[in-house]
């Protein structure tokens, strides 16, 4: 079936889904963003103080909140609008972060050199236009500036991959097929109403597109679960099997 992936199509689901993409989070994202990509990011930014930060695709807010408490001075930006009226609701009055509603493939409401650090969660798997995404951080960052970017890790989350099981349903081994398969696929397990959409690229392609941009790569994590998030969550064991994320760190 042929996939809708206008921006207007891509709105609407993401507006369909954000009550219940939001009930899933709380101050610290959801459990994969506690254990895996907190602990990565927050390194990978180091110290924020009195930094301009661009949250790029804040969603409910999480990530803008926490970065905003550690004195930097926060401009979210997601293109939607329900998801954008949580995070207000969710952001206290004495934590000022500038929510704007726009699409990171074109933010012309944001002016050329204006922030020290661009950081987008899980986000560039979920747009269509990742090279315009990239190039407009490469715009919106002064020189020396950094971007931050967290995905599904492409060579593991594919348009088809999963657990191989026993009858019995225990976990044999991680199955990947269709890896240089580039485009739009529906994410299962995700959505109510609407059916979620990802966009698959290669890490090729990811990382020739940034260099294209002009970026050089400072560092690439994939996270794996710390000694004391194993022990408040001992199931993430698994995870040290293969990597479900991959986070890049950019300098311009
Ligand atoms: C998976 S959620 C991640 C939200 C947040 N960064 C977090 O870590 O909780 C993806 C978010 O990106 C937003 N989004 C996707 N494509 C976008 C685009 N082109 N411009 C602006 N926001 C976008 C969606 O509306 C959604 O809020």
């Amino acid at each position: 079936m042929k996939q809708n992936t206008s921006t207007e199509e891509a709105i609407k689901r993401w507006d369909g889904f954000a009550d219940t993409y939001a009930k899933s989070h709380h101050e610290q994202g959801d459990l994969h963003k506690e254990v895996f990509l907190n602990p990565t990011l927050a390194t990978l930014m180091g110290n924020v103080t009195n930094k301009r930060v661009l949250d790029a695709g804040c969603g409910e807010g999480y990530l803008s909140r926490i970065i905003a408490r550690s004195n930097a001075t926060v401009t979210a930006v997601d293109y939607s609008s329900r998801m954008l009226e949580i995070a207000k609701e969710r952001t206290p009055e004495d934590i000022l972060i500038d929510y704007r509603h726009g699409n990171c493939e074109d933010l012309n409401i944001l002016e050329d050199k204006s922030f020290d650090l661009v950081v987008s969660n899980m986000v560039i798997q979920d747009l269509a236009n990742y090279e315009k995404a990239f190039q407009e951080m490469y715009r919106l960052l002064v020189d020396g500036g950094v971007f931050i970017f967290s995905i599904l890790h492409p060579c593991f989350i594919t348009p088809e991959s999963g657990w191989e099981r026993t009858e019995n349903g225990e976990k044999l081994h991680w199955n990947v097929d269709k890896y240089f398969y580039e485009g739009v696929y529906e994410q299962s397990g995700l959505g109510d109403k609407e059916k979620m959409l990802l966009f698959h690229r290669t890490l090729t392609s990811y990382i020739n597109t940034l260099i294209k941009t002009g970026f050089v790569l400072e560092s690439i994590v994939e996270p794996k679960p710390s000694k004391e998030m194993l022990e408040k969550y001992p199931s993430f064991e698994e995870d040290f099997r293969c990597a479900d994320f991959i986070v890049f760190k950019l300098k311009k």
